[in-house]
């Protein structure tokens, strides 16, 4: 039961080789924020395939396992086509913090997905760091999310 509520107040995040450096960077951060951090990896600059990563994140938080994930690759584009072909997940790439930030305001994002070939990690732990205190607003935004949460996976 604990371990189930420690779980959820964990961020999980991933991330292939192209973005191995930022993903360290803002695991130090957070950790130094108070965060906790589980890391699914990859753990090194070798070459991996992104989807590997994406799919341990993105299903964790489909299933409620975890409630918030942040995904890194070169770009961002991978990740977040993966991470949104899962039910209940709500992917945001982001490249500045205002988009960030209204990506929990209005969409209830649940995964942030950063490019670690675009974002360096000054900006990168701005954009983290306000989409980790913005709350959902709730109301005609939860009825707008509804909407589109209700369509399914296209083409299945
Ligand atoms: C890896 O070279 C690169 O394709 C990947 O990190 C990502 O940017 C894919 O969208």
């Amino acid at each position: 039961m604990q371990e189930k509520e420690d779980k959820k107040n964990t961020v999980i995040i991933g991330c292939d080789h192209a973005a191995y450096q930022l993903k360290e960077k803002i695991k130090e951060f957070m950790v130094s924020k108070g965060y906790s951090v589980e890391d699914v990896g990859t753990h090194s600059e070798s070459s991996v395939d992104y989807p590997d990563f994406g799919v341990q994140v993105a299903s964790q938080v489909s299933n409620g396992t975890y409630q918030r994930g942040i995904l890194m690759c070169g770009t961002g584009l991978g990740m977040s086509m993966v991470a949104n072909k899962y039910s209940n997940v709500r992917a945001a790439l982001c490249t500045e913090p205002f988009s960030a930030g209204m990506s929990r305001h209005h969409n209830d994002s649940n995964i942030l997905v950063l490019g670690g070939r675009i974002t360096g990690e000054e900006l990168a732990y701005e954009i983290v760091d306000v989409w980790l205190k913005t709350a959902f607003d709730g109301g005609r935004h939860q009825s707008r999310i509804e909407k589109f949460s209700r369509l399914g996976k296209a083409g299945e």
